[in-house]
């Protein structure tokens, strides 16, 4: 598969999540129209919606239904966007650009802020709990549960404690380890089981992807914390020079820029070796971990 069809097919996936979670979510509208303006800002903003990509591309390997992978992975967007939001505040990371443009309690304020990221939580779970979604209660509440487990304390905010407590207490490998896992992989695994969940999948293609997910997650983050210390604010959207303003150990604090490189590039071919089994259909998920290792934004 060619760069260009890649690309063609992330704008695509990117779109269709974006008209659909402008009508999932709540219109500015009435005395709390500034939170749902709120909620809006962060969510529809112009992120790259790689997690709801992942999502539908490995869903369609197993073939699960086309709609309940946009719902869902829409839902993933909400709690991607609500993770930022709180990770923006001043008592996280206190940033005051994202995406190119002012964070949400700058654009409004912090108490809207925080309420906007608690309900697109909410927003998040509404979403997957519809019968539109899948029409097996059962599936519907495993897909819940996965993705409370996959964004709570096992998860993303877990990972984002161990990444508060990195500022202060030096951490080794292995717990910067977990903590990436947790802080970015865990949804970014939520959103290759997905398709699986919708549908009935047999072992081993399960094992694949959460293989393929396992090795993704971190050299994602990987990679996010190698554009901290070598991108630029324009080209990423974001302030840089952050992690290491902050004294936060990283991959990139720990190994080096050479050393964290390396270790994201072995981790990306080791998530297209788990792919191997799908052949050529699973192309366009090869090139995406191309796409996320040499991102500049
Ligand atoms: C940023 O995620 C935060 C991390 C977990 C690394 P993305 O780089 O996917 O951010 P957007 O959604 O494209 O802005
Ligand atoms: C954030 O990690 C991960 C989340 C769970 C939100 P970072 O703090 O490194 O993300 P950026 O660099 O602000 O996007
Ligand atoms: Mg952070
Ligand atoms: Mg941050
Ligand atoms: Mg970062």
């Amino acid at each position: 598969m060619s760069t260009q069809d890649f690309e063609t097919r992330l704008d695509e996936a990117a779109d269709r999540v974006t008209v659909a979670l402008d009508a999932l979510l709540p219109r500015a509208d009435g005395p709390e129209s500034k939170l749902n303006s709120a909620m809006r800002y962060a969510a529809l903003g112009p992120g790259k919606r790689l997690r709801p990509f992942f999502t539908i591309e490995c869903g369609r390997l197993v073939n699960a239904d086309e709609r309940g992978l946009l719902r869902v992975g829409s839902a993933l967007e909400c709690i991607h966007a609500y993770s930022l939001i709180h990770d923006d505040l001043p008592c996280m990371d206190d940033d005051d650009m994202r995406r190119g443009r002012a964070t949400v309690h700058k654009a409004y304020d912090e108490a809207t802020a925080v309420l906007a990221g608690d309900a697109l939580q909410s927003k998040a779970f509404e979403i997957i709990a519809h019968s539109d979604t899948h029409p097996r209660g059962e599936i519907r509440a495993r897909l819940v549960e996965r993705l409370a487990r996959a964004s709570g304390a096992h998860g993303m905010v877990g990972g984002q404690m161990l990444d508060i407590l990195a500022e202060t207490e030096e951490f080794e490998l292995s717990v910067i380890t977990r903590m990436q896992r947790m802080k970015t992989g865990a949804l970014i695994a939520f959103a290759a089981e997905a398709g699986c969940v919708l549908c009935d999948v047999e072992d081993h293609i399960r094992r694949a992807l959460d293989g393929f997910a396992h090795d993704l997650g971190l050299a994602y983050q990987i990679t996010d914390d190698l554009l901290d210390v070598a991108g630029s604010a324009e080209a990423v959207g974001k302030a840089v020079g952050k992690d290491a303003g902050q004294g936060k150990a990283t991959f990139v604090t720990i190994l080096g820029v050479e050393g964290a490189r390396d270790r994201a590039r072995r981790l990306a071919d080791q998530a297209k070796d788990h792919l191997e089994i799908f052949g050529s259909r699973a192309d366009v998920l090869k090139d995406a971990v191309d796409f996320v290792l040499d991102r500049r934004s």
